[in-house]
């Protein structure tokens, strides 16, 4: 997969983007990576990349001539997706990151000061993602969170034993708890059932405790998560359960 990256802050990326899984991927040539100033296409001798709005307003508005010449010399003749992070696009999740992990090539653009001119956006955007309902300072950190998330997805990334098929939000649910050593930490000790042996029942029991803490956090994940019949009745389980504790809780 190659990504490429128009910022105005390229150093940005230099230490998150050569550590740990992005370092890995890169390493193992599964990802390419390329972050491309934005002012470096400001052709005046200020290098200047952003106006005061028309209208009138607070901010600085990124100028649309320097930031289109950016993407269409990047993207040449390529069919790469062109992508804007933005507050205002569709919120990011894991379907998306899957999407975009099949993909051979896209271009991230990372805004900055107010905003774009919107000329940037009918002329040169297919999409935008926002990696959230807030507004961050610059697109350069939700492009890292676009970029890690995706990368994570492509086959070879992750080592099998830690495949992202496993994660929360893989296969609609959150994961389960996990336990490692000592057997016992200050008073707690780890599920007999992981120290048993039984491998049937283990994965059963880390289905029920994905289920159990989904239906505690992320209780709406619920209504599209894919369950089977036997866990459909072991969701009514546990809403009874909580019924119950809180019609005790009232008494
Ligand atoms: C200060 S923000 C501009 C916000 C803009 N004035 C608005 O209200 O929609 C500057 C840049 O940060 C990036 N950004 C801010 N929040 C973001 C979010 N939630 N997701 C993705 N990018 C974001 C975008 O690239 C944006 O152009």
């Amino acid at each position: 997969m190659r990504i490429d990256v128009l910022t105005l802050f390229p150093d940005m990326f230099t230490v998150p983007m050569n550590e740990s899984m992005m370092w890995k991927a890169r390493d193992r040539h599964i990802l390419e990576l390329y972050t491309h100033n934005i002012r470096d296409y400001a052709l005046d001798k200020h290098h200047v990349v952003d106006d005061t709005p028309y209208g009138g307003g607070g901010g600085m508005v990124l100028k649309p001539d320097v930031v289109v010449r950016a993407i269409e010399d990047v993207k040449g003749v390529s069919k790469a997706r062109v992508i804007l992070l933005s507050p205002q696009g569709s919120v990011f999740n894991h379907a998306k990151a899957v999407e975009l992990s099949q993909q051979d090539h896209f271009i991230l653009v990372c805004g900055h000061y107010e905003g774009f001119d919107e000329r940037i956006r009918q002329l040169a955007i297919d999409e935008e993602i926002s990696i959230g309902d807030y507004v961050l300072t610059g697109g350069e950190l939700a492009a890292m969170v676009v970029i890690d998330a995706v990368v994570r997805q492509i086959p070879g990334v992750l080592g099998a034993e830690g495949g992202a098929d496993r994660d929360s939000h893989a296969d609609g649910l959150l994961e389960g708890p996990h336990y490692t050593r000592p057997a016992e930490f200050r008073g707690l000790g780890v599920p007999e059932i992981l120290t048993g042996g039984h491998h049937e029942a283990m994965t059963q029991w880390r289905r029920e405790q994905a289920i159990r803490r989904t239906w505690q956090q992320r209780p709406e994940l619920l209504r599209s998560a894919p369950l089977t019949e036997s866990e459909r009745y072991f969701l009514a389980t546990l809403a009874r359960e909580s019924a119950e504790d809180c019609q005790e809780r009232m008494m």
